[in-house]
């Protein structure tokens, strides 16, 4: 029997448990489909002959490192620079013009893919504010993800992926890679220093954050999440925010129908208090 059409209800269920407790993942009656087509490379590459037998290496794996691969299979890390532009302009027009005299921001990117998003907010941060090298300005960028972390980490993207900033822009914020590197760009230290990546699984109860946040950016990956766990991680994040602070969700995440202490500020855009 082919491995794709070992993916059989009891098995299919087993998968959706695990990807739902551990990531918050809801995983429809209806992704069957979607799974066996994600994860029938995977799991050959695995040496599996079928869906039980990587749902045990999966499981048994004790650094939990093949659950993580599991992951990058079923969930998108699609991102890009300055995504949903509103958010850019609404942290450099409103954000940033009111945060006073304390100089202080601290930016939290929460599912930051390959780290387009920092980036983006880093630049936005340095081009608005006047001389910001005298501010304490600090992004944490996390993703449960550490193959896309490590790739945020380098802070190297292929041209392509930079094509559509400003010339300017990628003069300011990026060195053109040489030798073996041609082809691609590095961001610069101005803004690769400012920004601390963390592996954070959103379903953590406790994040490992001590000083409260002025912005949280949390875009494109409760879409993935049921309702009771969005209710939980933006009952997290409330937490986490400083009074008056802000919080972005992706364009199709209304919070409309979901529980939450947040005022409403803009589509996708709400505030604590
Ligand atoms: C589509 S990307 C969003 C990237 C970026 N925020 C944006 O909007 O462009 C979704 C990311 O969520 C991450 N993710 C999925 N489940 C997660 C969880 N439970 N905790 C943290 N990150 C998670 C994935 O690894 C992926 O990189």
């Amino acid at each position: 029997m082919a491995l794709e059409d070992t993916l059989t209800g009891p098995v299919f269920d087993r998968f959706r448990d695990l990807v739902y407790r551990k990531a918050g993942i809801a995983l429809g009656s209806t992704k069957k489909s979607l799974l066996v087509s994600r994860l029938a490379k995977r799991a050959k590459d695995c040496g599996c002959q079928s869906f039980q037998d990587y749902y045990d290496a999966v499981t048994q794996a004790t650094d939990g490192e093949e659950f993580l691969n599991m992951l990058d299979c079923i969930t998108t890390n699609k991102t890009d620079f300055f995504r949903e532009p509103v958010h850019f302009s609404f942290l450099r027009d409103v954000i940033l013009t009111s945060v006073g005299t304390e100089r202080r921001l601290k930016v939290w990117s929460a599912a930051c893919s390959s780290g387009e998003e920092p980036y983006s907010i880093a630049m936005t941060i340095t081009d608005t504010i006047q001389q910001a090298e005298r501010w304490d300005w600090r992004i944490l960028a996390s993703d449960i993800s550490t193959r896309v972390l490590a790739q945020a980490k380098s802070g190297r993207y292929e041209m392509d992926r930079v094509e559509r900033l400003p010339s300017d822009a990628l003069r300011r914020h990026f060195l053109k890679g040489t030798g073996s590197a041609k082809g691609t760009v590095k961001v610069k230290p101005t803004l690769a220093d400012h920004i601390a990546f963390r592996r954070i699984n959103l379903m953590d109860e406790v994040y490992p954050i001590k000083t409260q946040l002025d912005v949280i950016f949390c875009r494109n990956v409760m879409i993935y999440f049921d309702r009771t766990t969005q209710e939980s991680v933006l009952r997290k994040f409330f937490r986490y925010l400083k009074v008056g602070g802000y919080l972005f969700v992706g364009h199709s995440e209304s919070l409309q129908w979901v529980p939450n202490p947040f005022t409403y500020v803009a589509p996708t855009i709400y505030r604590k208090g």
